[in-house]
């Protein structure tokens, strides 16, 4: 995780780089620190806590026009303000931001640098200390630069500064993101282009294992072999606008708000001139003729992809396994003869996911990625990829990317069912323009939404989320909804599981979320809730049109059962909203977490 920036040019840098890490803030809030270079040398601000707590302690009286910038989310090192970016050489000469894990980091410290006390406990200081033993041995910078990043196993985006050479920031990228953006007069990296739009749409990609020097008016891009690499700069699909609140308090309520949108510009990208749903033929084919298809992914992408496993097996008729990225590596399935890996991905750049797909690759297999972010890592790594079109989803819980990755599985379902031959009665274009609505009908339904949170969640240490057979994989959903933002001890189940062990823990007044817009499994479902009510627990059933019954809580409008999950979450993630805003946590930013989990 973290994120991080650096800005050479002749404007206020401070500002630039405050502004910068704000955007990238969903990669990790545990720390912050800027470091600015002027005439008088380079002058480090670093603080634990947020941008805001960084924005209190830098000095408004130092003005630079190069600098860089860093937002930790902590792996090596608590967060503190010693183990806080950026760090600093021995002498003070060097500054670095660094965002990835140096996995030989104590190696390093050992073979080369075994009298130097490192300050910190981090993995990152090593890099800093190296570059300044090296060019003490005689290398000049870029040299010493290079011969560091050859030494270095892990992952990397760093920037580095000079005091001694106010018209150079170094950067580089191995496995972690990080892009240059370029500028008239200026030039500056981020590890987003959402950092850097403020100044610039013209970015340029790097690649893994190459380095770049930028001054005011030039780039130079080298590989670690030393040559010169060019590349043009491209316009990222986003603009300003994509990435600001506007008028609602949290990008997380924007974003639940934004699902009946994502819905209709998925139709429509995934529509050929005639109005059919189309996929890129060669994917089809990767799909169609695999033997089973291997779903890979973390966390709620992980919960979509248990989804697009049902959707898949029921309209396309191929079987697909799904797994957790982070268990895939280590507890390997036994393969099928001809397998195709799906890689379910918001970001494009969770580390666990691409393990597996650095590993697969290895082992010659083909793998698709599903993913929000164009020219991320599993996209580039990956034979082919599927676009969510959802736009930036900054709230670190995961609500517009759950369901438009549910949608893109159910197309790729359909195009791949009808290329088979199954021409079931199954018109998905309508039937997702009816989600779209249906969607609408929901996002209205805050005021609803919110009393349950404040009836059921005010007070509670847990809550259970129980449903059967599609319902379950959104309770599991639900209830990852609502501890990563409201601390809440939630857990989804199986509704027939629950009776094997875990109804042990209802009490009195526990709350119990029911899902019920299966028809064949209503009757069922009903019987849990009378199992947990006899225990005391207090019942909160959220049931379709059609399968409702009295005394159930909250009604979804009716769409086609295989699309259920894709309108039931939508109370869910706004019941977690609501818990987590009545108990007062900062729902965009749960504690612990980071948007994009780029260490495994
Ligand atoms: C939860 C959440 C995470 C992510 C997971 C995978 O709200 O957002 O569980 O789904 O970290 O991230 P991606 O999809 O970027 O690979």
């Amino acid at each position: 995780m973290c994120g991080i920036v650096g800005y050479i040019g002749t404007n206020d840098a401070k500002e630039i780089l405050l502004k910068g890490l704000e955007k990238l803030e969903y990669r990790g809030y545990d720390s912050a620190g800027i470091a600015l270079r002027n005439e008088a040398g380079v002058h480090v601000f670093k603080e634990k806590g947020r941008i805001e707590d960084l924005r209190h302690i830098v000095d408004p009286n130092v003005s630079a026009t190069t600098g860089i910038g860093h937002t930790r989310w902590a792996t090596h090192g608590a967060p503190s303000r010693a183990n806080a970016h950026p760090h600093q050489s021995a002498s003070g000469r060097f500054t670095l931001v660094h965002n990835g894990v140096i996995e030989n980091y104590t190696l390093l410290q050992k073979e080369y640098l075994p009298d130097v006390a490192l300050k910190s406990d981090t993995d990152t200081e090593i890099i800093v200390q190296l570059v300044e033993k090296f060019v003490q041995d005689g290398l000049p910078t870029a040299e010493a630069f290079r011969k560091t990043l050859l030494l270095l196993k892990g992952s990397y985006a760093l920037a580095l500064l000079d005091e001694q050479d106010g018209n150079t920031i170094y950067a580089a990228k191995k496995k972690s993101p990080l892009l240059v953006g370029v500028g008239d007069g200026f030039n500056v990296v981020a590890s987003d282009a959402m950092a850097m739009l403020q100044v610039t749409d013209q970015f340029i990609e790097l690649m893994d294992e190459e380095m770049v020097m930028l001054t005011r008016e030039h780039v130079t891009i080298q590989n670690l072999a030393g040559e010169i690499v060019s590349r043009k700069p491209y316009k990222p699909e986003i603009d300003a606008s994509d990435i600001e609140k506007g008028t609602y308090p949290h990008y997380m309520l924007k974003e639940i708000d934004e699902q009946p949108l994502v819905m209709r510009k998925i139709i429509q990208a995934y529509q050929d001139i005639d109005g059919r749903l189309s996929i890129y033929s060669q994917i089809i084919d990767a799909v169609t003729q695999a033997d089973r298809l291997y779903i890979i992914a973390c966390g709620t992408s992980y919960h979509a992809g248990l989804v697009g496993k049902q959707l898949i097996e029921k309209l396309a008729k191929i079987p697909v396994e799904v797994h957790v990225s982070s268990e895939f590596v280590y507890n390997m399935p036994l393969l099928s003869e001809k397998p195709l890996f799906i890689f379910i991905s918001q970001s494009g750049e969770t580390a666990d996911s691409r393990a597996v797909l650095v590993k697969v690759k290895e082992m010659g297999y083909k793998a698709l990625t599903i993913t929000n972010v164009p020219g991320s890592t599993l996209s580039r790594e990956a034979d082919y990829t599927l676009l969510l079109h959802a736009g930036p989803e900054i709230a670190v819980a995961s609500t517009k990317a759950y369901t438009a990755q549910i949608a893109v599985l159910a197309i790729l379902a359909d195009v791949a069912a009808k290329s088979r031959g199954y021409s079931e009665d199954f018109n998905l274009v309508h039937e997702l323009g009816l989600v779209a609505n249906a969607m609408e009908v929901l996002c209205g339904s805050k005021e609803e939404v919110e009393q349950m949170a404040y009836d059921y969640l005010t007070v509670t240490r847990n809550c259970f989320f129980i449903g059967r057979s599609l319902d379950y994989f959104v309770c599991l959903e639900g209830a990852l909804k609502l501890k990563e933002i409201s601390y809440i001890q939630a857990e989804g189940f199986a509704g027939g599981e629950l009776k094997h062990g875990t109804i042990a823990l209802i009490e009195e007044g526990t709350p119990v979320v029911a899902l019920a817009t299966q028809k064949d499994v209503n009757w069922s479902i009903r019987g849990n809730v009378k199992e947990v009510i006899a225990r005391g627990a207090n019942p909160c059933i959220i049931s379709m049109k059609g399968l409702n019954e009295e005394g159930d809580r909250f009604i979804i409008p009716k769409v086609h059962e295989l699309l259920t999950p894709l309108i039931s979450v939508i109370p869910l993630q706004l019941l977690a909203y609501y818990a987590a805003l009545h108990r007062g946590c900062d729902v965009d930013k749960p504690r612990n977490l980071a948007k994009s989990v780029t260490v495994e």
